[in-house]
């Protein structure tokens, strides 16, 4: 139960006994974290290590939190997205059970952007003035925040350069003022910080940047790249969840309507696949050749946006990547056309634009807004730009995020197990562990493995307990 004085910022603590039996259920879906919670509750392996996480507040997050707290650890949590908490997850998570402790959560459903960074703030803000000894990361905010708070202390003028947007404006503004207050906080946080665990695409790009242009002042783990989460939650979990996003913002039927694609890597394959399965005519727009290619021989049809832009019904963007689509494609489109994001952040689709050049927004619901052109033509966006399937749906089905969590909860064992060995530097998990987390839900689902006798792994010339294939097989 929650102690007196315990800090938190949330919607409501009411809609804790409706988050708890939504947790309750989601753990039976997460075998992983549940298997984990057994292997490693009597060791406690993460035993009073402060843990900060930025990472959509669902109710799935919520079993990822409660296991972390198992494993000993000290833990707080803000989103990493303004439209993805569930309130009812955080109300749960605040308030505990007799069998689960009271966490600080600072997060609800539609934050501001400014609200977004102040919450992300109260997550780092340990009792004594202290910072986190490691980080759970998704998209590269809460180590963008770190290593900016890090620069202004060493002389770094970013925050007093002109801002490109409403995110950076508001990150430089925090980051001021708690320079303002406390200008040595970020280097006594670096003493402690024995590293990060990043979930996606665009937060693990952001790590590399850092590590080659030898600015990445922690050891870091690529969780994404993990073969068990970005060739699962990326594809699978996307392929049940953008479809789950569009028809609860729209209902819109999907069959027999043109939807273009944009982006074939792991989130716009399996985005194809569950769109061509509700019987869509799918269409993929694609930079990298050979994931064009890949979209060729799936039977889709692979075309530049500019060139189809007249005749489709909805959009997709899923590239990680910036003004995919335009404000010049969304003048050219049909009239309802919809348009969302799967990819990362609010850029992918130019929305901020929009109202610059003069395109009313009106809004229908929550993270769903109609936007009419001077010509009176109009398109629906969904959830500003930002990530449909957490703005307007719950995110991925919870058998998925046990096995991306699986993950995170291993990466951050390791960085603090082998803080001494780690350097300033991106690593992946062994391949074991990630055949491992995939035995573990293979076997829940009631899979069966084939086990190799002694003849034919030597004849493979690979140990019958794995690693099954070599580092640089694609999968
Ligand atoms: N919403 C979610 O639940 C969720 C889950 C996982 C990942 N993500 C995010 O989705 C994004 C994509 O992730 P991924 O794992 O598929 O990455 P990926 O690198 O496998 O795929 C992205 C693809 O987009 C293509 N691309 C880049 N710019 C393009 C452009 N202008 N037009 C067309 N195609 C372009 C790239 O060539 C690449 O093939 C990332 O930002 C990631 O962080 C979101």
């Amino acid at each position: 139960m929650i102690p007196t004085s315990f800090p938190y910022q949330i919607k409501d603590l009411k809609l804790a006994e409706w988050g708890r039996k939504e947790i309750l259920l989601a753990e039976q879906e997460m075998p992983g974290l549940m298997s984990l919670r057994d292997q490693f509750e009597t060791n406690k392996p993460l035993k009073e290590v402060r843990i900060t996480g930025s990472l959509h507040m669902t109710v799935q997050t919520a079993v990822l939190i409660e296991t972390l707290v198992m494993l000993g650890a000290d833990v707080r949590w803000a989103s990493c997205n303004i439209f993805s908490t569930q309130d009812h997850a955080a109300a749960a998570v605040v308030k505990g059970t007799t069998n689960y402790s009271s966490v600080p959560v600072f997060a609800w459903k539609g934050e501001t952007v400014a609200e977004y960074w102040d919450l992300l703030w109260q997550a780092f803000s340990f009792p004594r003035n202290m910072g986190p000894q490691l980080i759970v990361d998704d998209g590269g905010d809460a180590a963008l925040l770190f290593h900016k708070g890090c620069e202004l202390e060493d002389g770094s003028q970013w925050v007093e350069e002109d801002s490109h947007n409403e995110d950076e404006h508001e990150l430089k503004r925090l980051l001021k003022q708690i320079f303002a207050r406390d200008s040595s906080f970020w280097h006594r946080c670096k003493e402690d910080l024995r590293g990060v665990s990043e979930e996606t695409t665009t937060g693990v790009l952001r790590l590399h940047q850092r590590e080659e242009e030898n600015s990445l002042l922690i050891p870091a783990i690529n969780v994404n790249d993990s073969v068990t989460k970005s060739k699962f939650d990326n594809l699978y979990g996307c392929r049940e969840s953008l479809i789950d996003g569009i028809k609860r913002a729209t209902d819109v039927m999907i069959a027999g309507k043109t939807v273009v694609v944009c982006g074939y890597g792991n989130v716009g394959k399996g985005c194809a696949q569950s769109l061509r399965g509700y019987g869509a005519r799918v269409i993929i727009s694609e930079s990298d050749p050979i994931c064009a290619l890949q979209a060729l021989m799936e039977g889709y049809a692979v075309k530049s946006v500019d060139s189809v832009v007249h005749e489709a019904d909805i959009f997709v963007t899923a590239t990680g990547n910036i003004d995919v689509i335009t404000v010049s494609h969304m003048k050219k489109m049909k009239d309802y056309a919809i348009v969302c994001n799967i990819g990362h952040f609010d850029n992918e689709i130019q929305v901020a634009s929009l109202i610059r050049e003069g395109v009313k927004r009106q809004p229908i619901k929550a993270q769903v807004a109609k936007y009419v052109f001077p010509d009176n033509h109009c398109i629906i966006i969904l959830a500003e730009g930002r990530l449909v399937n957490l703005g307007c749906a719950t995110g991925h089905p919870s058998f998925i995020m046990s096995i991306s969590f699986s993950n995170q909860v291993m990466a951050q064992i390791m960085l603090w197990e082998k803080q001494q060995e780690l350097e300033n530097k991106v690593y992946l998990l062994p391949q074991k562990q990630d055949e491992m987390i995939a035995r573990i839900h293979l076997l829940a689902q009631g899979g069966e493995l084939v086990e190799l006798c002694e003849g034919q792994s030597a004849y493979l010339d690979i140990q019958k307990d794995g690693p099954y294939k070599p580092r640089e097989y694609r999968y």
